[in-house]
């Protein structure tokens, strides 16, 4: 395993919220990140790089070792499963809620619940840990359409302001995880790299207090 660090960087809201942390650590990208399509950058550091990818995407390129480090949201990583990973440090960023949610005042008509959502491994186990019997319907986007367009009874969604859920004629329900983004390190990476790792846990660990 060569001593290179590969950062692997949820794009997206995460991203905007992890490059000041990361400056604050010692590592800035070499170039423009909007401004460029490329997906694996240079930093300051020779021997650290950066790749942008989807958010879904961060756990399985750090659990399979392709990244050594990432940045991810809780509820990704729930839904994705901690195999693999160690989640050292709680960034304190991107804070959401992951909830149930329906259509203002309805009552689920179902014996068994439609549920939408694109978590739908949390969800099933959400409802399960309820003794709830529960149909999860697999989705890409927009849940908040779904129980509109009677798709589904309930969705398992991110709430943050509450603003998509009021514009939908929807509210929230029962809370299910508190969300914020975490860093995750590659097991075997944590082992091999340790002298490198540790004190990039410990500066970001760092930054992160210093926010508060
Ligand atoms: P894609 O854009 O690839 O379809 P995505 O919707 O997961 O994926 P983002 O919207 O950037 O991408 O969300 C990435 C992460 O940010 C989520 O996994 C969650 O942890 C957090 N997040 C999502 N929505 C919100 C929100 N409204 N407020 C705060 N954090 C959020
Ligand atoms: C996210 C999430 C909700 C919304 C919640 O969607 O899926 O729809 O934010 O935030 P709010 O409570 O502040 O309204 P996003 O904007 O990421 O759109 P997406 O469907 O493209 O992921
Ligand atoms: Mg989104």
């Amino acid at each position: 395993m060569s001593k290179q660090l590969i950062l692997a960087l949820s794009k997206g809201r995460i991203l905007e919220e992890t490059l000041p942390l990361l400056a604050d650590a010692g590592i800035e990208p070499a170039e423009d990140f909007g401004k460029s399509r490329k997906l694996l950058f240079d930093t300051n550091l020779p021997d650290v790089k950066l790749v942008v990818i989807r958010a879904v995407d961060v756990p399985t390129y750090v659990q399979l070792g392709a990244a050594d480090v990432g940045v991810a949201g809780k509820d990704t990583l729930l839904e994705h499963g901690a195999e693999g990973l160690y989640e050292p440090l709680d960034l304190e960023i991107s804070r959401c809620k992951l909830m149930t949610a329906g259509v203002v005042g309805a009552q689920p008509t179902h014996a068994r619940r439609r549920v939408a959502t694109k978590f739908v491994n949390v969800a099933r186990r959400y409802y399960a840990r309820q003794g709830i019997q529960a149909e999860v319907i697999k989705l890409y986007g927009a849940m908040e359409l779904a129980p509109l367009m009677n798709l589904a009874d309930e969705i398992v969604d991110i709430v943050d302001t509450g603003n998509t859920l009021r514009a939908n004629g929807m509210e929230p329900r029962e809370l299910i995880d508190e969300v914020s983004s975490r860093l995750v390190v590659n097991k075997a990476s944590m082992t091999m790299k340790h002298d490198r790792l540790k004190p990039l846990i410990e500066r970001l660990g760092r930054a992160v207090e210093s926010r508060r």
